[in-house]
């Protein structure tokens, strides 16, 4: 079967670097908020481009402090990405926030152009958490305009790590962003982890405070924070195992997602476009296929030979967990639902080989359709 991810495959390849990284860390008899945090919130930075980074233990978690961090208080609401990983709404309803979901574009992100307005014609939504979905890099000029006129942005960059818009990175149009070292992000852990980037020093400070049960300095309480600090052990993977291979990781990614733009040629197989001037990561690679045919596409992908995945199955706003909680849909439900019916993600991961990109084109050109 081609995996959709093949962590045997990573072992073989930086098993040796995850295991220096542990005897160092072991050795170094420190376990929690040492140096190999400090070292490696200093080598994310440099990559990403933005002056500070703060670690912390998760992808949620890093959405919600940066969000608590920026002032958001009960009831306040927030517009947000209508199709994204749970964890993206969790987050809001986690701080306390209101969520107010966002049209969606033909290609599943958040419709920026709609957002824009609906900000303006309602300036009482104060924060925006838009999503740069499968690693596509929405239009950092548009975001930056939206900040320009007061909206506290945080950016969801779970999936997005070193993707730009037009040369800017991702991340820098807001006043904080997300990123997720779950083990199958672009730069994934072997564990949990994630880390608030910013280029607002006071932030950054108030982001490390929170993490810390809200500790200003040892037994000095400013906030009622949480714990939510990223390991020494899971830091000192990063640094030895995934921060010098990103960039190659992302190079392979590239190179698959390209072989299947060139090669899937299917009358009923849709490839929803990046935004253009994004110089899109491709944590995943999504395609669309005729409403009602997904079980249809997937079970003939699986007879090929070929796992496949949603994202996501269902918009934010139909998930279950969302009965009972107070939240808006901006326009028409439609699109974001009408999307996720469509979506399927083909397998795309950095050891992914040659000859197994070629059958899944192969399996997807093959599809009889309906
Ligand atoms: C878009 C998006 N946001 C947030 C998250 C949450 O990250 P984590 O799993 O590290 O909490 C994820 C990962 O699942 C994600 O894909």
């Amino acid at each position: 079967m081609i995996l959709m991810n093949d962590f045997r495959r990573q072992w073989a390849d930086a098993g040796e670097d995850f295991h220096r990284a542990l005897e160092r860390t072991g050795a170094s008899g420190w376990y929690i908020l040492g140096r190999e945090v400090e070292r490696f919130e200093q080598s994310l930075a440099a990559v990403w481009g933005l002056p500070h980074a703060v670690g912390v233990a998760s992808g949620l978690d890093a959405l919600g402090i940066a969000l608590r961090t920026l002032g958001l208080r009960a009831g306040d609401r927030v517009l947000l990405a209508p199709v994204s990983a749970f964890a993206t709404a969790l987050a809001v309803l986690h701080a306390g926030g209101a969520p107010v979901f966002a049209p969606c574009s033909p290609n599943g992100l958040a419709d920026l152009d709609a957002c824009a307005e609906i900000l303006e014609r309602d300036p009482a939504i104060r924060f925006f958490l838009p999503v740069h979905l499968y690693g596509h890099c929405l239009d950092m000029d548009r975001l930056g305009a939206i900040a320009a006129r007061g909206v506290r942005i945080v950016e969801d960059c779970a999936q997005s790590i070193l993707a730009r818009w037009n040369g800017r990175p991702c991340g820098s149009a807001g006043r904080a962003a997300a990123a997720s070292f779950y083990p199958t992000k672009n730069l994934g852990a072997m564990g949990d982890g994630g880390a608030i980037l910013t280029s607002d020093a006071e932030l950054a400070s108030q982001a490390r405070c929170w993490r810390d049960y809200g500790q200003r300095s040892k037994y000095d309480h400013a906030v009622a924070g949480v714990n939510s600090r990223l390991d020494e052990l899971q830091a000192a993977f990063l640094s030895d195992a995934g921060l010098p291979r990103l960039e190659a990781w992302t190079a392979r990614r590239r190179a698959i997602a390209r072989a299947y733009i060139e090669g899937i040629r299917h009358p009923q197989i849709e490839i929803p476009a990046p935004p253009p001037g994004s110089d899109s990561v491709w944590h995943l690679f999504p395609v669309l296929v005729p409403d009602g045919a997904k079980e249809r596409f997937r079970r003939h992908m699986a007879d090929c030979g070929v796992q496949t995945a949603e994202h996501y199955p269902l918009p934010l706003f139909d998930q279950p967990a969302m009965r009972g909680v107070a939240y808006q849909i901006a326009g028409d439900p439609g699109p974001a639902r009408r999307f996720c019916r469509r979506e399927a993600s083909l397998p795309i991961h950095p050891y992914l080989a040659d000859a197994e990109a070629h059958a899944v084109i192969e399996a997807c050109n093959r599809w009889p359709g309906v």
